[in-house]
């Protein structure tokens, strides 16, 4: 069965998402959690934009040991410079460098003309080679661009050293069968295009994310991009939960599989939803509130005499515990315990003690103590281990 990769971009593009900033700690904390949800690769941020985003991808890169870990970059030699230095004690460093290829990006934003978008594309990937065994070439816009100048700019990029090559739907704008036709026309015209794996990147403002990725990689898209809950710029990115479980789901369908586990959806949803300030909707698939709820009578009876009349998806599988625990003054520190875990946290025992302290303390005050109330004494140990 084919491997799809999973780039999670949570971190970069996810943090796009208006309103969205994630500091240093939580940056850190989701990146541990999309380690254990077991992505392939993570977009840590994009080093150049500031010092904080510098600071944090260095810091991902040398928490984070069983992932790749990529930093984003225009086409520029300053950008892929701060890319090599926040990723030097990467275990699996990648860089991720892009420059755009649709007509009026060319023309209105890089005010370049095609042929110099080419040069400067194969320029930049040549040097970022110097620095990366692996470097993922982004042509932004991919889905307006020209198909035959595509063909050719990505010949010359692979030619050029580039290992993975990505396609986006910046603008989220293609439909599914074109886009999928996009990957057909690269796969068949670009004559070196097995040396790198193509890869796609899709926005949701027509509501086509999770339709487009999977007509990707009907036609030849071995990496999957996207984020958790799918927030990201406008109107987001696909959500990697959902891509995950519809594979899962309807493997009879697409013979294709990933690394994930499906049962740190829910721990991963939740964390991002807090750190991020962008709660789930309740009818969100797979990690919505009601994505379990069965309302009707109708569906209640079916459900009461067979799950599988209205459940195509049981809560265990994206890790819902039914057995949701309250924690009061009376509970131990075993039920402690679990629940921080639940909430995706792993301390060790130094720490776990002053967290259980803090919540004791906090148990004299208040009679039930929330999710909220927990990430908050968590933030407030935390912890850089
Ligand atoms: O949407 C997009 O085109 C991007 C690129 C920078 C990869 O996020
Ligand atoms: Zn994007």
């Amino acid at each position: 069965m084919t491997q799809i990769k999973i780039f999670d971009t949570t971190l970069r593009d996810g943090e796009q998402s208006p309103g969205v900033n994630l500091n240093q700690l939580e940056k850190l904390e989701l990146a541990k959690q999309l380690e254990r949800f077991g992505i392939d690769v993570m977009e840590a941020g994009f080093p150049a934009s500031s010092q904080g985003d510098f600071d944090a991808v260095k810091k991902i890169a040398e928490t984070v040991k069983n992932v790749s870990v990529t930093g984003l970059a225009r086409a520029v030699k300053s950008d892929i410079d701060a890319c090599r230095d926040a990723l030097k004690n990467a275990t699996y460093p990648r860089l991720h460098v892009f420059i755009a290829t649709s007509p009026i990006h060319m023309e209105y934003k890089l005010k370049k003309t095609p042929e110099e978008v080419i040069d400067t594309a194969v320029e930049m990937v040549t040097y970022g080679k110097q620095f990366f065994d692996h470097v993922e070439w982004s042509a932004e816009d991919a889905s307006r661009s020209d198909l035959a100048f595509l063909a050719k700019i990505i010949e010359k990029v692979i030619d050029a050293g580039a290992t993975v090559i990505n396609l986006p739907d910046t603008v989220g704008y293609t439909m599914p069968r074109e886009y999928g036709a996009m990957f057909k026309y690269i796969k068949e015209n670009v004559p070196n295009i097995d040396k790198a794996d193509l890869s796609c990147h899709c926005h949701d403002d027509l509501g086509m994310a999770l339709a487009n990725s999977f007509a990707a990689i009907e036609n030849g898209a071995t990496q999957v991009e996207g984020t958790i809950n799918g927030i990201g710029e406008r109107a987001g990115n696909a959500s990697l939960e959902e891509f995950a479980v519809a594979l899962k789901i309807r493997n009879d369908y697409y013979p294709y599989h990933t690394n994930l586990v499906l049962n740190e959806i829910k721990r991963t949803s939740d964390m991002v939803g807090k750190f991020t300030g962008m709660t789930v909707p309740g009818n969100k698939a797979v990690v919505g509130r009601n994505a379990f709820a069965h309302e009707s009578g109708i569906h209640q009876d079916g459900v009461l005499k067979n799950a599988e009349t209205y459940e195509i998806i049981t809560p265990e599988l994206v890790g819902v515990h039914s057995n949701n625990l309250v924690l009061g003054k009376h509970s131990g520190r075993h039920a402690f315990t679990d629940k921080i875990k639940q909430l995706g946290y792993e301390l060790p025992e130094a720490k776990l003690k002053e967290a259980f302290k803090a919540f004791k303390l906090l148990t004299d005050r208040k009679k039930e103590v929330t999710d909220d109330d927990l990430f908050a004494i968590l933030t407030d140990i935390q912890t850089d281990t």
